[in-house]
């Protein structure tokens, strides 16, 4: 049996508590994928504190679009703190490019500043920045993407539009929510749909307290409360859109916590299996198994048992602790982590993003980080499923690399076609530049070969701007491009006269979060 069959509970702890290294990383430099590179085509970057999007040599950036740019003739304009991104290609030179917007930063959106009283002016500026925007967008004769501003494709979501619940019966007296907010990561499905997943939902309108009818409204700082009044129960949900038409519904099959991303793969029958995790501290990774071949609104979810290598049922006519507790199952997944905590699933350090290896079929998922039980870098864990079925209920975990040396705080992740994984990394802006992370400097992008004599060595190809996330990594159909979302640059800026970034504009331009476009002679070596 191999080292990372036995996943044994020291270990495991060892892992949770996330200060030594494990060392299972040697375990990957035997399990070749393919796709070795011969020599590295780039000269990584070092952690750098400089106030811009800092590039390794043969790579090239250009900024698509960014923060309250006009989108169309209709007055729409692009959303704040862009995030997840997915390419969906219409011919060879036409793409519609979905981008989630996760949250308003007030100071930008709506003029906000710590001491005000927030009126029902700025909360609905805010309530429109939010969501997802969907761009055209076209090759130029250079190469480049650029958007073309008057399409029919280009569309808003936000807060304020209605939304259907795809349900057994209504929440909370209503078969639709208003709107959709903190669209963190997501997914494509296999019939080139879009997941955007809704994660730090009680920012806005609260949390319930579980089996009260009481809401905990202290962590609802954007106080969006005081004027629309919506249930907490119609956000956490993945909502699916169609690209073509902007159509959005919200999946509760897969159920509601703070989704980070929703990561589709087709299982061996050729249904689709879901993966999500839920991004907080000690919460849990998910698996949706799809009832039928082309949609997921009907299917099972399933919690990790990471420690014994287990997915566990949440259906309520599975299992008996849950008909105890849960009046039916739409109850069952409007409170999936309570449902988690009642069948034992293991609390893991903040799972984020998570992405399936193109060659080995291996799942690989971002923890970022759990400072409770004092797990300041993360790691990435990797996930193969017994017999290489996405469809199955058993597999072995172990870690694929460590924080804390190489980089700090994965959170992003994209495979290129030879199985290279990419890596961005969120240390929040309060911590950054100080200790621990002091000698990482900014959030970076790094490149990580997962065979081969490199695997598990992590690159840095960017460096992102004062106080920004680098998120929101997707490739375009033929690889050549990499669009990346630069998040909240300058976001600890206390006024617009001490601003502490100027990214993208330079001088004394106020920071705008932006979607761009990275290319060059080393991408292209590499995805050749
Ligand atoms: Fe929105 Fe978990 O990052
Ligand atoms: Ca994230
Ligand atoms: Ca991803
Ligand atoms: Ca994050």
């Amino acid at each position: 049996m191999s080292k990372e069959n036995k996943f044994s509970r020291r270990d495991f702890v060892t892992f949770l508590g996330g200060t030594a290294s494990l060392a299972l990383t040697g375990t990957l430099s035997s399990c070749s994928s393919g796709g070795d590179l011969k020599n590295l085509p780039f000269t990584p970057i070092s952690f750098t504190d400089a106030d811009d999007l800092v590039l390794a040599r043969g790579f090239e950036y250009k900024v698509l679009i960014s923060f309250d740019d006009p989108i169309n003739n209709l007055g729409d304009r692009f959303g704040s703190n862009n995030d997840f991104t997915a390419f969906f290609p219409l011919s060879r030179n036409e793409a519609i490019l979905w981008v989630n917007h996760e949250y308003p930063d007030p100071l930008f959106v709506s003029g906000f500043k710590k001491g005000m009283i927030k009126t029902k002016e700025m909360v609905d500026k805010e309530r429109k920045a939010v969501g997802g925007s969907l761009l055209h967008i076209q090759k130029n004769p250079k190469g480049q993407w650029v958007h073309n501003k008057n399409s029919k494709y280009n569309r808003r979501i936000d807060a304020t539009q209605r939304i259907p619940f795809i349900a057994s019966r209504k929440i909370e007296g209503r078969d639709y929510a208003i709107g959709t907010m903190a669209n963190c990561a997501g997914g494509v499905t296999p019939w080139k749909t879009v997941l955007t997943c809704e994660e730090n939902y009680h920012d806005y309108y609260g949390e319930r307290v579980f089996g009260t009818r009481k809401v905990d409204s202290e962590r609802a700082w954007f106080g969006w409360k005081k004027f629309y009044d919506n249930p907490p129960e119609h956000y956490g949900w993945v909502v699916e859109v169609n690209p073509l038409s902007g159509e959005a519904k919200k999946l509760t099959g897969l159920g509601r916590f703070a989704h980070e991303c929703a990561t589709c793969v087709r299982t061996k029958s050729g249904h689709v299996a879901v993966y999500s995790g839920d991004d907080k501290e000690g919460e849990f990774l998910y698996k949706f198994l799809s009832k039928n071949k082309d949609s997921l609104h009907e299917g099972e979810l399933f919690v990790a048992d990471v420690e014994n290598g287990k997915w566990i049922s949440l259906d309520i006519d599975k299992q008996p602790k849950l008909k105890r507790k849960f009046k039916d199952q739409l109850d069952v997944l409007i409170h999936a982590r309570e449902a988690g905590r009642v069948v034992g699933a293991t609390p893991l350090d903040r799972p984020e993003d998570i992405e399936v290896h193109p060659k080995t079929g291996d799942v690989y998922v971002a923890l970022t980080n759990n400072k409770s039980v004092g797990n300041y870098f993360g790691s990435i864990l990797r996930i193969r499923e017994d017999g290489g079925d996405h469809g199955g209920g058993s597999f072995k975990a172990s870690d694929f690399i460590i924080g804390g040396d190489q980089l700090s705080c994965p959170d992003n992740l994209i495979f290129d076609l030879q199985g290279n994984l990419w890596v961005t990394t969120d240390m929040s802006g309060s911590a950054m530049n100080k200790p621990p992370y002091t000698r990482f400097k900014n959030n970076g992008l790094f490149f990580i070969p997962t065979s081969g004599a490199r695997a598990g060595q992590a690159f840095q190809v960017a460096s992102a701007p004062k106080d920004a996330e680098l998120t929101g990594l997707s490739f375009s159909a033929d690889y050549k491009t990499l669009f990346l979302s630069v998040q909240h640059p300058g976001e600890k800026s206390k006024s617009l006269e001490s601003l502490r970034s100027h990214w993208p504009d330079g001088g004394k331009a106020v920071p705008k979060s932006s979607v761009v476009q990275i290319s060059g002679s080393a991408l292209n070596e590499i995805v050749s």
